[in-house]
């Protein structure tokens, strides 16, 4: 009975119900460790399944496609899918899908977070008190910068960046954008767009939101963080590797930026050690779409993506359209 059932991979720890759920339907193998996989693991955990749940450390590329002949879909836990190797997938007849939208007010409502946390300096405000230096209130103590009333630019209006940009309004916030292309005006909401460079001298604090990719590799360096405003905050919840990372350290230590939020790091986990020591980098762990309603909408989406191909039926967000004329029978 069972060597009838389609297998599926899971290549991380996901909400276990959800995987015992499919554990009905498919034989499934998933990573109870939850340890991040090597190339060669990868290869051996996907060398037979016919569907499999990755998420965005895993790298999909073409030998390991040529690894797993039976594969006929990638469904990667997040919208960011910088992982997968599309043209691989394509050729491979796999279909590669992600998790559009469902994250996108978690994912502005953290870019929000580090935006606030870093003009108000609140990782060294909380560091200074639980370091036991609060001894009297002092009038220019721990001053940040504001938000109201300010212009905030967002380089990448799409999804997440929209939900973004309509909470500038309870700021009232001025907001500017930039994309590769200007968008129709019914999908810039009232925001205004500027090329990188002015955005960049124009705006008062900066949110990157594009997606990663050869086109997008640093594409905020050195010169263009020389470009913003001294009293600027920059934050980057897209995908390590959009800042120049060793550019930005220098410009925060030189006080060129007044700070920084960051949710991703170029290699994160190994972050880069000079972020640590600065007191105006606000930090965290690529968390930004980390909450328990999101995850599990990011978990269920991934899941009928992968449920759909299996089933012969197209799936809500298909990366790879082309691949759907040639998929395997
Ligand atoms: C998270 O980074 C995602 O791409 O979903």
């Amino acid at each position: 009975m069972s060597e009838t059932r389609l297998r599926v991979a899971v290549t991380r720890r996901i909400f276990p119900e959800l995987i015992d759920a499919l554990r009905a339907r498919y034989d499934v193998r998933d990573n109870q460790d939850d340890l991040p996989l090597s190339a060669d693991e990868l290869a051996r955990r996907l060398g037979d399944a016919d569907g499999a749940l990755v998420t965005g450390g895993d790298r999909i590329d073409a030998p390991l496609l040529a690894a797993c002949p039976r594969l006929k879909v990638v469904s990667n836990i997040a919208v960011g899918f910088n992982n997968i190797d599309l043209t691989a997938c394509t050729e491979h007849g796999v279909a590669a899908t992600n998790t559009p939208d469902v994250l996108n007010e978690a994912t502005a409502d953290h870019a929000w977070a580090l935006l606030l946390a870093a003009a108000r300096r609140l990782g060294e405000a909380e560091r200074w008190l639980r370091a036991g230096r609060w001894k009297r209130w002092e009038f220019e103590a721990l001053m940040g910068v504001e938000l109201f009333g300010k212009t905030l630019g967002i380089v990448g209006l799409g999804r997440i960046g929209r939900a973004i940009a309509r909470r500038a309004a309870g700021f009232s916030m001025r907001v500017l954008y930039h994309n590769r292309t200007r968008l129709a005006p019914e999908l810039e909401g009232g925001a205004e767009y500027r090329t990188l460079d002015a955005l960049l001298a124009e705006a008062d604090h900066v949110i990157v939101v594009v997606p990663y990719s050869a086109a997008t590799h640093h594409l905020i360096g050195a010169r263009e963080l020389a470009l913003m405003k001294p009293t600027a905050v920059l934050v980057n919840i897209a995908r390590g590797g959009v800042v120049d990372d060793a550019a930005l350290i220098a410009a925060l230590r030189a006080g060129r930026l007044f700070a920084a939020g960051l949710d991703v790091f170029e290699n994160e986990p190994a972050l880069d050690p000079g972020f640590l020591a600065l007191e105006n980098a606000v930090l965290s762990p690529h968390i930004a779409s980390s909450t328990r309603e999101t995850r599990a909408a990011m978990a269920q989406l991934a899941i009928r993506n992968l449920e759909d191909v299996l089933a012969g039926r197209r799936p809500p967000a298909l990366l790879n359209p082309e691949v759907w004329e040639r998929r395997r029978a």
